[in-house]
């Protein structure tokens, strides 16, 4: 009987939560891989096991309760264990609020990114609880410390991430679970080409060289299921940033002034809302 470890990974078509199921499956672990986009999760998991691993493909849509208790079920009933659930199905809607569909990239983007999120926990935890074991693990981002202009909608899920993961860790950790957070800083991956709005359009964008790999996002995720602790930043040099804009938010509040005033001299947007 196989009793390797099992990793669930959600937004695992692509970019961050991709690189992290390769990684987990390279060593060793049993990888479950879920999202929308079947064709991408079969080719990943053909992947995973011509090189030696085991994958199970579970399409899931995060916004759609009865399939995430699918893939709760199906995981429990397949494998009988689930050792770290990495919470990572995400989007970015980048805009000006007023431009801002109220469906589409509003209330959607909180149904992926919280809402989805804390439904998936919702659905393992039982199970977590039985077993007595488990890490869960959200991916977060810099963005649940700093809240960028037209990052309004995307900020406002990840400072919820952000609180969820710390309350949740203090209701589960006294039973033997274990609750941390990663956040990452930008990424290249595919986010950015829905995310991109005004900032991105206009060159206010992390210089190149500074954007992490998947691959490097998905090496802390495994650094944290192998050594698990509340929280990590990546890069790391984002932590004295975001402590110092913690200490002067005003710094951040000045210089974000001035390039939105720039921006929308450059782009105004209509009465309606449209850029
Ligand atoms: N890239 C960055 O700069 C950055 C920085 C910090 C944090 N993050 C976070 O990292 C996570 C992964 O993003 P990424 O950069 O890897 O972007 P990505 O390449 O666009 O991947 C996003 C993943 O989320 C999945 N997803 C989107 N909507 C979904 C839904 N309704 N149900 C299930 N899965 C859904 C997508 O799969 P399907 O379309 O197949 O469903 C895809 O696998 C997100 O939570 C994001 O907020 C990204």
């Amino acid at each position: 009987m196989d009793d390797s470890p099992v990793v669930v990974v959600t937004g695992a078509s692509s970019g961050i939560g991709a690189a992290t199921a390769r990684l987990f499956g390279q060593r060793g672990w049993r990888v479950v891989l879920a999202a929308r986009r079947q064709e991408r999760l079969e080719a990943l998991a053909r992947d995973i096991e011509g090189q030696g691993g085991r994958a199970l493909v579970v399409p899931t849509d995060v916004t759609q309760w009865p399939q995430i208790q699918r893939l709760a079920q199906t995981t429990w009933s397949t494998w009988g264990r689930v050792d770290v659930l990495v919470n990572n199905a995400g989007l970015g809607r980048l805009k000006w609020l007023e431009t801002m569909d109220p469906q589409r990239d509003i209330a959607h983007q909180i149904q992926v990114n919280l809402t989805g999120a804390i439904w998936v926990v919702r659905a393992f935890l039982p199970g977590l609880l039985e077993q007595g074991f488990g890490h869960i693990i959200n991916v977060a981002s810099v963005a649940s410390f700093a809240a960028l202009p037209t990052y309004s909608v995307y900020a406002a899920t990840k400072f919820g991430l952000r609180g969820f993961t710390d309350a949740l860790r203090r209701e589960v950790e006294p039973l033997g679970l274990r609750v941390s957070a990663i956040y990452p800083g930008p990424v290249a991956t595919e986010f950015g080409h829905h995310a991109g709005g005004p900032l991105q359009r206009h060159g206010h964008t992390t210089p190149a060289r500074l954007v992490l790999r998947a691959e490097d996002v998905a090496r802390a995720i495994w650094q944290l299921a192998q050594r698990p602790r509340r929280g990590k930043i990546v890069p790391w040099w984002f932590t004295p940033l975001l402590g110092l804009q913690a200490l002067v938010p005003k710094l951040l509040d000045v210089l974000m002034a001035r390039t939105v005033r720039t921006l929308r001299a450059k782009a105004p947007t209509t009465s309606q809302g449209t850029s």
